[in-house]
């Protein structure tokens, strides 16, 4: 039986990058914890259009540009809103309580 989802530690957010992307290892996963400007929102790091960690990219507080083809894509819902990124960025549900970000995970 599969265990259920709990909210998960994952990174204080006194150590992320303020205001851009920090890269973030879980259980094996690679994930991109984006300060937006409008809050913390995580997603799956890697591009949907390729093998980059999107963390390399250009962010500028609300989108995150791929470094490899410059896809862009809205950090805030994951839409991929410049070719040739088409598919939507994976985003896991998070939220901040106590100065620590959490995954529902
Ligand atoms: S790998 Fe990201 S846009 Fe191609």
């Amino acid at each position: 039986m599969a265990r259920e989802k709990t909210w998960q530690d994952l990174i204080n957010v006194a150590d992320l990058f303020a205001g851009d992307a920090t890269p973030v290892s879980f259980q094996g996963r690679e994930l991109a914890v984006f300060d937006t400007k409008e809050g913390i929102t995580v997603s799956l790091a890697r591009c949907t259009h390729g093998a980059a960690n999107l963390c390399d990219g250009y962010f500028n507080g609300t989108h995150i540009e791929c470094p490899l083809h410059q896809g862009l894509f809205d950090a805030r819902s994951g839409a991929a809103v410049a070719a040739p990124a088409r598919v939507p960025l994976r985003m896991l549900q998070a939220r901040v309580v106590g100065g620590v970000v959490q995954i529902m995970a």
